[in-house]
């Protein structure tokens, strides 16, 4: 493979780790994102083909989520443009049971370059990288009522996959349905963080409308609650209560547990808490 893989998002949770594994291998990677040179940003569409050039392949991690009201143009605009350069490639991150995101999957699917679409479940990252991670510091996780379970799934797992793909030129115009190998509850995954890292995390649960009004006291974005509250009320229906096999299935290990994602967690000292960092 001659010419550049551009991973969007490429300082991200997942684009960060699959950069990393193509360079390791020796591939070369160029990053997608508003601070990288040059700069790509989903909001600004004017640089899009100086930022495609010589590239072949493209990993798309969309922000804020394909879930969002815009992302379809956005995304539809993106795949106008690689089929304008020489991108041959398209690899887009998903999410899974959302239905508006099929809409941008169909855009990629439709796009006549190859494909792979890669729907994944919630991130375990999501506690500790992720908007989670500063509620599991302060030792409180409040949440609205979530009667279902998920499926997280460790996102150095999704990074290989995608990697994989990328480096072996495989799973071309497949969707493939990334989960993690147990169905978890929030409240469980509290206990067992709180466990490993010796410290009580409250965990509270609270009407959805409480849980919209107490982000909007931390002054985060209206967009953003309206995301959050989308994805905890209308996705964690229990819709998406199933596991797959397929980190098993093109890599030939088992999909990473829980257990091993809070080890490298706590090894990597993320959930440290500053009082005790600075002690
Ligand atoms: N979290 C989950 O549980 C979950 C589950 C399934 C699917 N997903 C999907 O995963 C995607 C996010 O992937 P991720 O978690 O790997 O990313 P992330 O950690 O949220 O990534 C942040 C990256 O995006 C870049 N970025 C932020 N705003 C940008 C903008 N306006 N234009 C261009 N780049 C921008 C950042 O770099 P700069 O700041 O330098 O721009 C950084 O590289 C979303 O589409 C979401 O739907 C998430």
């Amino acid at each position: 493979m001659s010419n550049k893989i551009l991973v969007l998002g490429g300082t991200g949770k997942t684009g960060r780790r699959i950069a990393e594994r193509l360079i390791q291998r020796g591939l070369p990677v160029r990053i997608g994102s508003r601070n990288a040179n040059p700069s790509f940003d989903w909001e600004n569409s004017s640089n899009w083909m100086d930022v495609l050039q010589q590239i072949d392949t493209v990993y798309i991690s969309f922000q804020p989520d394909l879930a969002v009201p815009g992302s379809v143009d956005k995304i539809s605009a993106l795949v106008e443009a690689a089929r304008r350069s020489d991108v041959k490639k398209l690899v887009l991150l998903s999410g899974r049971g959302e239905q508006e995101t099929q809409h941008c999957e169909n855009i990629v699917m439709q796009s006549q370059l190859d494909w792979s679409i890669v729907r994944a479940s919630w991130f375990m990252q999501n506690f500790s990288e992720g908007f989670l991670a500063e509620a599991i510091l302060s030792g409180h996780l409040v949440l609205p009522i979530i009667k279902a379970k998920e499926p997280f799934i460790d996102v150095d797992d999704i990074a290989d996959v995608v990697t994989k793909i990328i480096a072996d030129e495989s799973h071309s115009n497949t969707l493939i349905e990334l989960t993690g190998p147990e169905l978890l509850s929030f409240e469980k995954i509290a206990q067992l963080i709180s466990a490993a890292i010796n410290r009580p995390i409250v965990f509270e649960e609270v009407a959805t409308q409480q849980y919209t009004e107490m982000l909007r006291t931390y002054e985060i974005p209206d967009d953003f609650i309206a995301l959050i509250k989308y994805l905890f009320t209308e996705l964690m229906d229990g819709r998406n209560e199933s596991l797959t096999n397929e980190v098993e299935n093109i890599l030939g290990r088992k999909a990473g547990s829980l257990e091993s994602y809070i080890s490298k967690v706590v090894d990597a000292g993320s959930w440290q808490s500053k009082e005790l960092v600075a002690s």
